[in-house]
Protein backbone atom coordinates (compact mmCIF):
# COMPACT_ATOMS: atom_id res chain seq x y z
CA UNK A 1 0.00 0.00 0.00
CA UNK A 2 3.11 1.89 -0.33
CA UNK A 3 3.60 5.02 -2.66
CA UNK A 4 7.04 6.07 -4.52
CA UNK A 5 9.32 7.86 -2.12
CA UNK A 6 9.19 10.66 -4.08
CA UNK A 7 5.17 11.15 -4.49
CA UNK A 8 3.90 14.53 -3.91
CA UNK A 9 0.70 14.91 -1.09
CA UNK A 10 -0.90 18.13 -1.00
CA UNK A 11 -4.06 20.49 -1.26
CA UNK A 12 -5.67 22.74 -3.50
CA UNK A 13 -7.47 25.93 -3.33
CA UNK A 14 -7.42 28.78 -5.79
CA UNK A 15 -7.30 32.69 -5.49
CA UNK A 16 -11.27 33.39 -5.83
CA UNK A 17 -12.13 31.11 -3.99
CA UNK A 18 -10.18 31.86 -0.61
CA UNK A 19 -8.74 35.57 -1.17
CA UNK A 20 -11.74 37.55 -0.62
CA UNK A 21 -12.03 40.92 -1.42
CA UNK A 22 -11.26 40.47 -5.73
CA UNK A 23 -13.23 43.09 -6.55
CA UNK A 24 -11.84 43.49 -9.89
CA UNK A 25 -12.98 40.39 -11.01
CA UNK A 26 -16.14 40.01 -13.69
CA UNK A 27 -17.43 37.44 -10.80
CA UNK A 28 -17.63 40.29 -8.45
CA UNK A 29 -19.60 42.07 -10.54
CA UNK A 30 -22.15 39.71 -11.39
CA UNK A 31 -22.18 39.10 -7.54
CA UNK A 32 -23.00 42.35 -6.91
CA UNK A 33 -25.58 43.39 -9.49
CA UNK A 34 -28.01 39.65 -8.55
CA UNK A 35 -30.79 41.00 -10.45
CA UNK A 36 -34.46 40.15 -9.17
CA UNK A 37 -35.67 36.49 -9.61
CA UNK A 38 -31.85 35.28 -10.61
CA UNK A 39 -31.44 32.55 -8.37
CA UNK A 40 -27.42 32.44 -8.66
CA UNK A 41 -25.24 33.19 -7.29
CA UNK A 42 -26.65 31.76 -3.78
CA UNK A 43 -24.35 34.28 -2.00
CA UNK A 44 -21.35 36.67 -2.89
CA UNK A 45 -17.99 35.81 -2.37
CA UNK A 46 -16.93 38.81 0.04
CA UNK A 47 -13.76 38.02 2.04
CA UNK A 48 -13.86 34.68 1.54
CA UNK A 49 -11.68 32.62 3.67
CA UNK A 50 -9.71 35.98 3.81
CA UNK A 51 -6.36 34.26 2.87
CA UNK A 52 -5.31 37.16 0.96
CA UNK A 53 -3.84 38.14 4.54
CA UNK A 54 -4.20 34.48 6.20
CA UNK A 55 -2.07 32.41 4.26
CA UNK A 56 1.41 31.92 6.50
CA UNK A 57 -1.69 29.71 8.98
CA UNK A 58 -2.53 28.02 5.55
CA UNK A 59 0.31 27.02 5.10
CA UNK A 60 0.68 26.08 8.92
CA UNK A 61 -2.16 23.73 8.19
CA UNK A 62 -0.37 21.83 4.81
CA UNK A 63 2.65 21.36 7.58
CA UNK A 64 0.68 20.18 10.07
CA UNK A 65 -0.57 17.92 6.79
CA UNK A 66 2.56 16.22 6.06
CA UNK A 67 2.48 17.68 2.73
CA UNK A 68 5.21 18.45 0.80
CA UNK A 69 3.27 20.12 -2.12
CA UNK A 70 0.49 22.73 -2.32
CA UNK A 71 -1.82 23.90 -5.27
CA UNK A 72 -2.63 27.59 -5.52
CA UNK A 73 -4.15 29.71 -8.00
CA UNK A 74 -2.74 33.41 -9.02
CA UNK A 75 -5.28 36.17 -9.49
CA UNK A 76 -4.44 38.03 -12.95
CA UNK A 77 -7.37 40.63 -12.28
CA UNK A 78 -4.87 41.32 -9.59
CA UNK A 79 -1.75 41.34 -11.51
CA UNK A 80 -3.06 42.79 -14.43
CA UNK A 81 -5.34 45.81 -13.35
CA UNK A 82 -5.45 47.53 -16.40
CA UNK A 83 -4.55 46.16 -19.58
CA UNK A 84 -1.07 45.93 -20.03
CA UNK A 85 -0.43 47.42 -16.87
CA UNK A 86 0.82 45.15 -13.93
CA UNK A 87 0.89 45.86 -10.27
CA UNK A 88 4.61 45.20 -8.33
CA UNK A 89 2.64 45.48 -5.59
CA UNK A 90 0.38 42.61 -5.92
CA UNK A 91 3.57 40.76 -8.03
CA UNK A 92 6.06 41.40 -4.60
CA UNK A 93 2.67 39.76 -2.59
CA UNK A 94 2.44 36.97 -4.26
CA UNK A 95 6.41 36.53 -4.26
CA UNK A 96 5.82 36.49 -0.15
CA UNK A 97 3.02 34.05 -0.62
CA UNK A 98 5.25 31.52 -2.26
CA UNK A 99 7.89 31.78 -0.32
CA UNK A 100 6.20 31.14 2.92
CA UNK A 101 5.16 27.90 1.38
CA UNK A 102 8.23 27.21 0.24
CA UNK A 103 9.50 28.00 3.66
CA UNK A 104 7.74 25.40 5.20
CA UNK A 105 9.05 22.83 2.53
CA UNK A 106 6.19 23.03 0.24
CA UNK A 107 6.74 22.59 -3.48
CA UNK A 108 4.64 25.17 -5.17
CA UNK A 109 1.86 23.82 -7.93
CA UNK A 110 0.57 27.67 -9.41
CA UNK A 111 -2.42 28.18 -11.65
CA UNK A 112 -2.14 30.79 -13.79
CA UNK A 113 -6.09 30.96 -14.55
CA UNK A 114 -8.78 29.45 -12.64
CA UNK A 115 -11.79 30.53 -14.23
CA UNK A 116 -12.08 34.15 -13.09
CA UNK A 117 -11.14 37.58 -15.29
CA UNK A 118 -10.24 40.79 -14.85
CA UNK A 119 -12.82 43.19 -15.72
CA UNK A 120 -10.84 44.78 -18.77
CA UNK A 121 -10.62 41.03 -20.04
CA UNK A 122 -14.10 40.01 -19.91
CA UNK A 123 -15.28 43.58 -21.66
CA UNK A 124 -13.16 42.83 -24.33
CA UNK A 125 -15.15 39.65 -24.90
CA UNK A 126 -12.90 37.46 -22.27
CA UNK A 127 -12.50 33.86 -23.94
CA UNK A 128 -14.70 34.58 -26.85
CA UNK A 129 -12.51 36.97 -28.12
CA UNK A 130 -9.72 35.75 -30.78
CA UNK A 131 -7.09 37.90 -28.91
CA UNK A 132 -7.35 36.12 -25.66
CA UNK A 133 -4.24 33.80 -26.21
CA UNK A 134 -2.44 36.68 -26.59
CA UNK A 135 -3.54 39.03 -23.65
CA UNK A 136 -3.23 35.12 -21.89
CA UNK A 137 0.33 34.89 -22.73
CA UNK A 138 1.41 38.57 -21.91
CA UNK A 139 0.28 37.86 -18.51
CA UNK A 140 2.21 34.12 -18.04
CA UNK A 141 5.40 35.89 -19.27
CA UNK A 142 5.44 38.22 -16.55
CA UNK A 143 4.39 35.77 -14.02
CA UNK A 144 7.29 33.13 -15.25
CA UNK A 145 9.72 36.34 -15.40
CA UNK A 146 8.50 37.66 -11.80
CA UNK A 147 7.22 34.77 -9.91
CA UNK A 148 8.76 31.50 -11.99
CA UNK A 149 11.97 31.41 -9.79
CA UNK A 150 9.58 30.25 -6.83
CA UNK A 151 7.06 28.16 -9.10
CA UNK A 152 8.02 24.27 -9.23
CA UNK A 153 5.14 23.56 -11.72
CA UNK A 154 2.92 26.15 -13.93
CA UNK A 155 -0.49 25.49 -14.49
CA UNK A 156 -2.10 27.28 -17.19
CA UNK A 157 -5.73 27.01 -17.24
CA UNK A 158 -7.99 25.38 -14.97
CA UNK A 159 -11.01 23.25 -16.23
CA UNK A 160 -10.96 25.00 -19.59
CA UNK A 161 -14.06 22.97 -20.64
CA UNK A 162 -15.75 23.84 -17.20
CA UNK A 163 -15.78 26.95 -18.04
CA UNK A 164 -16.53 26.38 -21.09
CA UNK A 165 -19.75 24.48 -20.51
CA UNK A 166 -20.74 26.70 -17.19
CA UNK A 167 -20.23 30.11 -19.25
CA UNK A 168 -21.85 29.25 -22.47
CA UNK A 169 -23.17 25.66 -22.61
CA UNK A 170 -25.70 25.53 -19.65
CA UNK A 171 -24.83 29.52 -19.02
CA UNK A 172 -25.08 29.56 -15.17
CA UNK A 173 -21.44 31.63 -14.88
CA UNK A 174 -20.97 34.95 -16.35
CA UNK A 175 -21.60 36.34 -19.27
CA UNK A 176 -23.92 33.68 -18.57
CA UNK A 177 -24.66 32.67 -22.26
CA UNK A 178 -26.17 29.89 -23.86
CA UNK A 179 -24.90 29.06 -27.21
CA UNK A 180 -22.79 25.96 -28.45
CA UNK A 181 -20.91 27.63 -31.28
CA UNK A 182 -19.42 30.42 -28.04
CA UNK A 183 -18.71 27.32 -26.31
CA UNK A 184 -16.37 25.80 -28.99
CA UNK A 185 -14.94 29.23 -29.72
CA UNK A 186 -14.33 29.46 -25.93
CA UNK A 187 -12.87 25.69 -25.82
CA UNK A 188 -10.73 26.10 -29.50
CA UNK A 189 -9.55 29.97 -27.62
CA UNK A 190 -7.98 27.72 -24.82
CA UNK A 191 -6.18 25.37 -26.89
CA UNK A 192 -4.76 27.74 -28.72
CA UNK A 193 -4.02 29.89 -25.64
CA UNK A 194 -2.68 26.49 -23.33
CA UNK A 195 -0.35 26.59 -26.38
CA UNK A 196 1.08 30.33 -26.73
CA UNK A 197 1.79 30.80 -22.87
CA UNK A 198 3.72 27.40 -22.66
CA UNK A 199 5.92 29.11 -25.43
CA UNK A 200 5.77 32.75 -23.34
CA UNK A 201 6.70 30.41 -20.19
CA UNK A 202 9.04 28.28 -21.94
CA UNK A 203 11.40 31.74 -23.39
CA UNK A 204 11.90 32.86 -19.61
CA UNK A 205 13.30 29.40 -18.60
CA UNK A 206 13.09 25.71 -18.88
CA UNK A 207 9.96 26.01 -16.40
CA UNK A 208 7.69 22.80 -15.87
CA UNK A 209 4.54 23.51 -17.58
CA UNK A 210 0.92 21.89 -17.69
CA UNK A 211 -2.64 22.35 -18.11
CA UNK A 212 -5.27 21.44 -15.01
CA UNK A 213 -7.99 18.83 -17.20
CA UNK A 214 -11.75 17.75 -15.40
CA UNK A 215 -12.05 14.73 -16.59
CA UNK A 216 -15.34 12.43 -15.84
CA UNK A 217 -15.09 8.71 -16.68
CA UNK A 218 -18.46 8.02 -18.48
CA UNK A 219 -19.66 4.34 -18.93
CA UNK A 220 -22.80 2.29 -20.14
CA UNK A 221 -25.44 1.69 -17.37
CA UNK A 222 -26.16 -1.67 -16.63
CA UNK A 223 -24.55 -5.32 -16.70
CA UNK A 224 -25.33 -5.82 -20.15
CA UNK A 225 -25.45 -1.99 -21.69
CA UNK A 226 -27.12 -1.44 -24.88
CA UNK A 227 -24.73 -0.56 -28.05
CA UNK A 228 -25.33 2.67 -28.39
CA UNK A 229 -25.27 3.99 -24.67
CA UNK A 230 -21.76 2.69 -25.00
CA UNK A 231 -21.09 4.36 -28.31
CA UNK A 232 -22.56 7.51 -26.17
CA UNK A 233 -20.54 7.04 -23.08
CA UNK A 234 -16.98 6.54 -25.65
CA UNK A 235 -18.03 9.67 -27.52
CA UNK A 236 -18.64 12.01 -24.38
CA UNK A 237 -15.25 10.67 -23.14
CA UNK A 238 -13.32 11.29 -26.18
CA UNK A 239 -14.45 14.97 -25.63
CA UNK A 240 -13.63 14.84 -22.73
CA UNK A 241 -10.40 13.99 -22.60
CA UNK A 242 -8.84 13.74 -26.02
CA UNK A 243 -10.41 15.97 -27.95
CA UNK A 244 -8.86 18.56 -25.55
CA UNK A 245 -5.73 17.02 -24.87
CA UNK A 246 -4.60 15.74 -28.04
CA UNK A 247 -3.81 19.06 -30.19
CA UNK A 248 -1.97 20.52 -26.96
CA UNK A 249 -0.38 17.14 -26.00
CA UNK A 250 3.83 18.55 -27.76
CA UNK A 251 3.04 21.63 -24.72
CA UNK A 252 2.53 19.39 -21.80
CA UNK A 253 5.16 18.76 -19.65
CA UNK A 254 3.04 17.34 -17.09
CA UNK A 255 -0.86 16.80 -16.78
CA UNK A 256 -2.54 17.92 -13.80
CA UNK A 257 -6.24 15.88 -13.52
CA UNK A 258 -9.10 16.99 -11.51
CA UNK A 259 -11.22 13.76 -11.01
CA UNK A 260 -15.12 14.30 -9.43
CA UNK A 261 -16.79 11.53 -10.60
CA UNK A 262 -18.48 9.01 -12.98
CA UNK A 263 -21.46 9.65 -15.50
CA UNK A 264 -23.26 6.48 -16.63
CA UNK A 265 -25.17 6.48 -19.69
CA UNK A 266 -28.94 5.37 -19.69
CA UNK A 267 -30.90 5.77 -22.67
CA UNK A 268 -28.48 8.09 -24.71
CA UNK A 269 -28.80 10.21 -21.35
CA UNK A 270 -25.71 11.31 -18.55
CA UNK A 271 -27.37 9.90 -14.58
CA UNK A 272 -25.50 9.90 -11.44
CA UNK A 273 -26.64 6.42 -10.54
CA UNK A 274 -27.39 5.93 -6.77
CA UNK A 275 -24.79 4.86 -4.29
CA UNK A 276 -22.21 7.21 -2.15
CA UNK A 277 -22.45 10.75 -3.12
CA UNK A 278 -21.63 13.66 -1.74
CA UNK A 279 -23.65 16.30 -0.58
CA UNK A 280 -24.10 18.03 -4.15
CA UNK A 281 -24.86 14.38 -5.08
CA UNK A 282 -21.84 13.45 -7.23
CA UNK A 283 -21.67 9.84 -7.59
CA UNK A 284 -18.51 8.46 -5.78
CA UNK A 285 -16.89 5.86 -7.73
CA UNK A 286 -12.99 5.46 -7.36
CA UNK A 287 -12.84 3.00 -10.28
CA UNK A 288 -13.84 5.85 -12.50
CA UNK A 289 -10.14 7.63 -11.33
CA UNK A 290 -8.71 4.82 -12.06
CA UNK A 291 -9.81 4.13 -15.67
CA UNK A 292 -9.10 7.73 -16.45
CA UNK A 293 -5.49 7.26 -14.96
CA UNK A 294 -5.07 3.84 -16.80
CA UNK A 295 -6.00 6.05 -19.81
CA UNK A 296 -4.05 9.03 -19.66
CA UNK A 297 -0.66 6.51 -19.80
CA UNK A 298 -0.91 6.58 -23.25
CA UNK A 299 0.35 10.36 -22.93
CA UNK A 300 3.86 8.98 -21.61
CA UNK A 301 3.96 11.98 -19.08
CA UNK A 302 3.81 12.70 -15.19
CA UNK A 303 0.49 12.49 -13.90
CA UNK A 304 -0.75 14.62 -10.86
CA UNK A 305 -4.15 14.49 -9.43
CA UNK A 306 -4.43 18.50 -9.11
CA UNK A 307 -8.09 17.90 -7.33
CA UNK A 308 -10.32 15.08 -6.20
CA UNK A 309 -12.25 15.88 -3.18
CA UNK A 310 -16.20 15.51 -1.71
CA UNK A 311 -18.60 18.16 -0.19
CA UNK A 312 -19.25 16.27 2.72
CA UNK A 313 -20.33 18.63 5.87
CA UNK A 314 -20.68 16.37 8.33
CA UNK A 315 -17.14 14.64 7.18
CA UNK A 316 -18.97 11.49 7.16
CA UNK A 317 -17.78 10.40 3.86
CA UNK A 318 -14.59 11.92 3.62
CA UNK A 319 -12.05 9.38 5.10
CA UNK A 320 -13.53 6.56 3.19
CA UNK A 321 -13.46 8.88 0.10
CA UNK A 322 -9.98 9.88 0.46
CA UNK A 323 -8.72 5.69 1.07
CA UNK A 324 -10.94 4.94 -1.79
CA UNK A 325 -9.44 7.03 -4.26
CA UNK A 326 -5.80 6.33 -3.13
CA UNK A 327 -6.47 2.73 -3.42
CA UNK A 328 -7.47 3.12 -7.14
CA UNK A 329 -4.25 5.49 -7.24
CA UNK A 330 -2.06 2.81 -6.39
CA UNK A 331 -3.80 0.49 -8.53
CA UNK A 332 -3.11 2.75 -11.41
CA UNK A 333 0.41 2.72 -10.75
CA UNK A 334 1.03 -0.78 -10.42
CA UNK A 335 -0.23 -0.89 -13.82
CA UNK A 336 2.00 1.92 -14.95
CA UNK A 337 0.34 5.16 -14.69
CA UNK A 338 3.25 8.01 -13.85
CA UNK A 339 1.08 9.35 -11.26
CA UNK A 340 3.49 11.71 -9.31
CA UNK A 341 0.98 13.32 -6.77
CA UNK A 342 -2.51 13.91 -5.37
CA UNK A 343 -3.80 16.94 -4.14
CA UNK A 344 -6.79 16.86 -2.00
CA UNK A 345 -9.61 19.43 -2.93
CA UNK A 346 -9.57 21.56 -0.38
CA UNK A 347 -7.76 22.54 2.16
CA UNK A 348 -10.42 24.84 3.63
CA UNK A 349 -14.04 24.92 2.69
CA UNK A 350 -14.45 27.97 0.48
CA UNK A 351 -16.60 29.89 -2.25
CA UNK A 352 -18.10 27.04 -4.17
CA UNK A 353 -18.56 29.37 -6.92
CA UNK A 354 -22.43 29.64 -7.72
CA UNK A 355 -23.56 27.56 -4.81
CA UNK A 356 -21.47 30.40 -2.55
CA UNK A 357 -20.33 28.96 1.12
CA UNK A 358 -22.85 25.70 1.60
CA UNK A 359 -20.84 23.21 0.04
CA UNK A 360 -18.34 22.09 2.12
CA UNK A 361 -15.12 20.38 0.47
CA UNK A 362 -12.66 21.16 3.13
CA UNK A 363 -10.51 19.00 5.50
CA UNK A 364 -10.83 22.29 7.69
CA UNK A 365 -13.77 23.87 8.38
CA UNK A 366 -14.56 27.42 8.34
CA UNK A 367 -15.85 29.54 10.91
CA UNK A 368 -18.03 32.03 8.31
CA UNK A 369 -18.81 34.72 11.45
CA UNK A 370 -14.42 34.88 12.98
CA UNK A 371 -12.53 32.87 10.01
CA UNK A 372 -10.93 30.57 12.38
CA UNK A 373 -10.18 27.41 10.88
CA UNK A 374 -10.73 24.07 12.69
CA UNK A 375 -9.42 20.93 11.35
CA UNK A 376 -11.94 18.19 10.73
CA UNK A 377 -11.44 14.34 12.03
CA UNK A 378 -10.63 13.42 8.52
CA UNK A 379 -7.65 15.77 8.22
CA UNK A 380 -5.68 13.78 11.19
CA UNK A 381 -6.69 10.29 9.28
CA UNK A 382 -5.20 12.48 6.15
CA UNK A 383 -1.97 13.90 7.77
CA UNK A 384 -1.14 10.43 8.65
CA UNK A 385 -1.31 9.13 4.79
CA UNK A 386 1.06 11.39 3.90
CA UNK A 387 3.34 11.14 6.71
CA UNK A 388 3.42 7.10 6.17
CA UNK A 389 3.53 7.72 2.45
CA UNK A 390 0.74 5.14 2.27
CA UNK A 391 -3.07 4.19 2.72
CA UNK A 392 -3.95 3.58 6.64
CA UNK A 393 -7.11 1.78 7.40
C1 LIG B 1 -13.71 22.13 -9.58
C2 LIG B 1 -13.08 23.50 -9.52
C3 LIG B 1 -12.81 23.98 -8.11
C4 LIG B 1 -13.88 23.56 -7.13
C5 LIG B 1 -14.21 22.10 -7.26
C6 LIG B 1 -15.23 21.60 -6.31
O1 LIG B 1 -14.45 22.01 -10.76
O2 LIG B 1 -11.85 23.53 -10.21
O3 LIG B 1 -12.63 25.37 -8.17
O4 LIG B 1 -14.97 24.39 -7.25
O5 LIG B 1 -14.61 21.82 -8.57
Amino acid sequence: MKFPSDFIWGTATSAYQTEGGNSNCEWWQWELNKKRGQKYPLEPSGIACDSYNKYDEDFDLCKQLNNNGVRISIEWARIEPQPGKFDQKELDHYKRVLSSAKQRGLKTFVTLHHFTNPLWFFKKGGWINPKAPWYFARYAKVCAKELGPLIDTFFTINEPQVYALMCYTIGKWPPNKIDPIKSLICQINFIRTHKKAYKAIKSVDNYTVGIVKNIVWYEAYGEKPRFLDTLVAKLMFYLNCDFFLKPIKKQLDVIGLNYYFTNQIKGLKAIHPAGMVSNLNWWINPEGLKEVLIHLKKYKMPIYITENGLADSEDRLRKVFIKSMLVACLSAIQQGTPLKGYFYWSLIDNFEWHEGYWPKFGLVAIDRKTLERKPRKSFYYYAEVCNNNEVIK
